[in-house]
């Protein structure tokens, strides 16, 4: 039996990472910063699908909770075998309208905690010669979209470069880009959703569905969706100034600071 790692595991795309490898019998790591929360869902799945679901209540803004994942992922006595780094938020406004403070936190969990776990786990993941990571990124990553945008492109950028360093070594990586997906994300934001089309929104559990048969077939990024496919074939074209009108604004309308 294998063991998966999910961080941001109690809702939205953590949570659909966490049902649909339970009910495959993978036993499971719950990360979030809400140890009541990760407790119920820890139940329900054991409960559900027979697995081992283990809780470790950590917040990846803090050297603590990073420190904690790390360890857990360094532990030869319990191996994990995929990790998915999905943990992630958006802040509520633009440039400049954000603190500073705020900035440098979710560089730290987009970008810091993504390069540690990432190291622990591969490391451990070298030495068995199998294993696999999955960064949560998003398709923000290839558009003009405030920092959030930039500290994906960085995931993206960085799960590409080491999938190369570590080919042949047995531990696969890959960059997943998801476009907008129905979770508690827009809502924790503050942003309002009003204007992003209907057709633009992605449902969790497919997304997942077709993330894990991209992982299997060995590519270092994927965007899991046909529409999202095409649009992001016409960013390449579209010219630079027209996109980021576009894409810095759908979508993030934010409510009173
Ligand atoms: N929804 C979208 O449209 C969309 C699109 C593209 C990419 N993404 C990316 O997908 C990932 C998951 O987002 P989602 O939409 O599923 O969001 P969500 O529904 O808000 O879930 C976020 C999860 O992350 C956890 N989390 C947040 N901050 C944390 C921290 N400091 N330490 C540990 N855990 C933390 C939350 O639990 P606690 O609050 O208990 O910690 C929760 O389990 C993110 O990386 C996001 O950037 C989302």
């Amino acid at each position: 039996m294998t063991t998966a790692l999910i961080t941001g595991a109690t809702a939205g795309i953590g949570a659909a990472f966490a049902r649909r490898l339970a009910s495959e019998g993978h036993n499971l790591v719950l990360v979030a910063r809400d140890t009541a929360r990760l407790r119920e869902q820890a139940t329900e799945l054991h409960d559900r699908h027979g697995v081992e679901a283990e809780v470790l209540t950590a917040d990846l803004s803090s050297e603590e909770g990073i420190s904690a994942v790390e360890k857990r992922l360094s532990d030869p006595r319990e191996p994990v075998d995929l990790l998915v780094n999905n943990a992630g938020f958006g802040n509520k406004g633009r440039f400049l309208e954000v603190s500073m403070e705020d900035e440098l936190t979710m560089l730290k969990v987009h970008c810091e905690a993504v390069l540690r776990l990432t190291a622990a786990a591969a490391r451990s993941m070298r030495e068995r010669r199998r294993g696999a990571v999955v960064n949560v990124a998003s398709v923000a990553a290839f558009v003009p979209r405030g920092t959030y945008g930039a500290s994906k492109s960085w995931v993206v950028q960085f799960t590409q470069g080491a999938a190369r360093d570590l080919a042949g070594s047995g531990v696969r990586l890959m960059a997943l880009c998801p476009g907008f997906v129905r979770t508690e994300f827009h809502q924790r934001a503050g942003m309002g959703t009003e204007n992003i089309p209907g057709w633009m929104w992605l449902d969790a559990d497919r997304l997942v569905s077709a993330a894990l048969t991209d992982l299997a077939r060995g590519k270092a990024v994927s965007i899991p969706d046909p529409r999202y496919k095409a649009l992001m074939g016409l960013v390449k074209l579209a010219p630079r100034g027209v996109l980021g009108g576009i894409s810095s604004k759908t979508g993030r309308k934010y409510g009173p600071q």
